[in-house]
């Protein structure tokens, strides 16, 4: 094994700072064993040294339709109005009002004023005190006392709530009294900003009225005390009104959205990737079927077996199918990318993918997203670059504009993670670092490890000039392991043919793949980066399934 530091450049991404990997390629001993001594070590490792490089809506509803008037009404009547004419009226104050007071525009197109528009400034509120404005969002909790009711309100724009301090003569307040306000329920609180008067936060809403939007009924399931993350699990549906899953939800926008920048920055341009596809990427036999020939309606799920068409020979007949072969949902969209990247050089997918792998871990879901850049006239070190410079844009996204979130990953679900992502690329290996990385794997570190036995790896991945490791790299990062996964790609038609040969795969599903070959073939590479992974490491979560909103897991497909 050779340990090397090298500068992953790039020609056409700006150079990058020295990235840290590990090369298979001179010195290899044994394939597999190396390889999972290297992973094991990796995913144990429980540190981050600091000397070493890191990483570093639109609602289809409208106001104005019956439908969404039939909802507001109905959850309008609590509290103090009763009569039609008055829930009318309540109806129309609330929806249309603005929520600041005159004269002030909140947006273009949406009148509702996010609590992060409160206090998301650098004064966290404080320059909107004697203003007169609305709130709406939910209970988090309720404190009654004897002359004065403390609601704290959050709307998910920001990890804060909203402190609402209700008297006894606020206009609404018999709904406190009757309790038809509670933890979970929807409120709309018009109030003026105050200072605080409470060590908490520095501005609070006085409130003048409240109206119950919606009623929580007393079984809500998420009441103040520290909820299990498994418990959540079983309410997905209701967990993101936590504050766990709330910073979640918003880091891994934010992730999504750095994304795009970075590749739109970049040059490249975004490809659908199809998610019903007839061929397997990686060749691993993994895939979820697509098929209408087993009846697909709940109410056939008495069917026979024998309804299933079959040959002559008592195979099943696939020309009956739907797609009139067998169909799969895709595990990436990398053949297709490159399809785009023979022509418009630079591409990336953003989009779901699958995997039928019986893995019951804290790092594999059966549907993922991932993340695949396919750069043409591209080697492995431009495809290394392109990585390094990513992962190191996307965080720094996160760190500069998920503050408040990171800051409580960083206080309740990692200690010291804020520190782990802010350390620095590209210093350099001094002995003690080299030391540690030998006497200790790495551990801690992410490292990017190159050129794997081609045993190992996938058929399409460009063969060495040793001929027993092919031009892969993975990049391995603290907690969660293998974050990346990419390649040149064998771009000589002879040689991909072999290795198809080799693998016993069949030739003629892939002719289009191997067309790409045929006509005006350039040197490319590329990489799937799961973006599941990518929250998890950015924000400490532990487990996959509490980094994507409704994980697909095996034998769980609720909500
Ligand atoms: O290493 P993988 O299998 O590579 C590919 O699919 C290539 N076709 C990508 C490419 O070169 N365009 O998967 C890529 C990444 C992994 O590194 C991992 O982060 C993630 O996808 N991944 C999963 N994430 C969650 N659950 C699973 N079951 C995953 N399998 C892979
Ligand atoms: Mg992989």
């Amino acid at each position: 094994m050779a340990v090397a530091l090298s500068p992953a450049s790039s020609a056409r991404l700006r150079p990058q700072s020295a990235a840290r990997f590990i090369s298979f390629l001179n010195n290899i001993t044994t394939g597999r064993n190396v390889l999972t001594g290297f992973r094991t070590l990796t995913n144990k490792a429980p540190t981050f040294p600091p000397f070493l490089h890191c990483y570093p809506g639109v609602r289809h509803l409208r106001r104005d339709s019956p439908a969404f008037n039939r909802r507001c009404f109905s959850s309008a009547i609590v509290g103090a109005i009763s009569s039609e004419e008055a829930v009318e009226k309540a109806k129309k104050e609330f929806l249309e009002k603005p929520d600041v007071g005159t004269g002030q525009k909140v947006r273009e197109f949406r009148k509702r004023l996010r609590i992060a528009d409160i206090k998301g400034g650098p004064d966290e509120g404080l320059d909107r005190v004697g203003q007169t404005l609305v709130v709406k969002g939910w209970v988090r909790t309720l404190r009654v006392q004897r002359s004065i009711t403390f609601m704290e309100v959050n709307d998910g724009s920001c990890l804060s709530n909203m402190q609402c301090v209700i008297n006894s003569d606020a206009e609404g307040y018999d709904q406190v009294e009757s309790g038809s306000i509670s933890t979970g329920a929807s409120v709309w609180v018009e109030g003026a900003i105050v200072e605080s008067q409470g060590s908490g936060q520095k501005v609070e809403l006085r409130v003048t009225k409240v109206i119950t939007v919606g009623k929580s009924d007393p079984s809500f399931p998420i009441q103040k005390k520290r909820i299990s993350r498994e418990f959540l699990r079983t309410k997905a549906h209701l967990r993101p009104r936590t504050n766990t899953f709330g910073a979640v939800s918003r880091v891994r926008n934010a992730l999504a959205y750095a994304t795009h920048k970075f590749f739109q920055e970049n040059g490249f341009v975004w490809i659908s990737s199809p998610i019903v596809t007839a061929s397997d990427c990686e060749g691993a036999g993994e895939q979820f079927c697509v098929t209408t020939l087993i009846p697909s309606s709940r109410d056939a799920s008495d069917s026979l077996v024998d309804t299933i068409p079959k040959t002559d020979d008592g195979l099943i007949d696939w020309s009956q199918d739907f797609f009139g072969k067998p169909a799969f949902l895709t595990v990436s969209g990398q053949l297709n990318a490159e399809t785009y990247a023979s022509a418009l050089c630079d591409v990336y997918t953003f989009g779901p993918t699958f995997r039928a792998e019986n893995s019951n871990t804290s790092r594999h879901l059966a549907e993922f997203w991932m993340i695949e850049p396919e750069l043409a006239f591209a080697d492995l070190s431009d495809d290394m670059a392109c990585a390094t410079a990513y992962l190191k844009y996307v965080v720094r996204h996160v760190l500069d504009n998920c503050k408040e979130d990171m800051d409580f990953f960083n206080t309740w679900i990692e200690k010291g993670i804020i520190d782990r992502l802010s350390v620095k690329w590209g210093c350099d290996l001094q002995s003690e670092h080299e030391r540690y990385v030998t006497e200790e794997a790495f551990a801690g570190c992410p490292v990017i490890i190159t050129d794997y036995p081609k045993e190992i790896k996938a058929f399409y991945m460009r063969l060495n000039d040793d001929g027993s490791t092919v031009a892969a790299m993975d990049v391995l990062v603290p907690r969660v392991g293998e974050l990346i996964g990419g390649s040149q790609r064998e771009e000589r038609l002879e040689y991909l043919e072999d290795r198809l040969d080799e693998l016993k795969l069949n030739k003629e599903t892939y002719w289009w793949y191997l067309d790409l070959r045929r006509f005006g073939s350039v040197p490319h590479a590329g990489f799937g980066l799961g973006f599941e992974r990518l929250v998890q490491f950015v924000t400490g979560i532990e487990n996959i399934r509490d980094a994507i909103p409704f994980p697909r897991t095996p034998g769980s497909a609720e909500f």
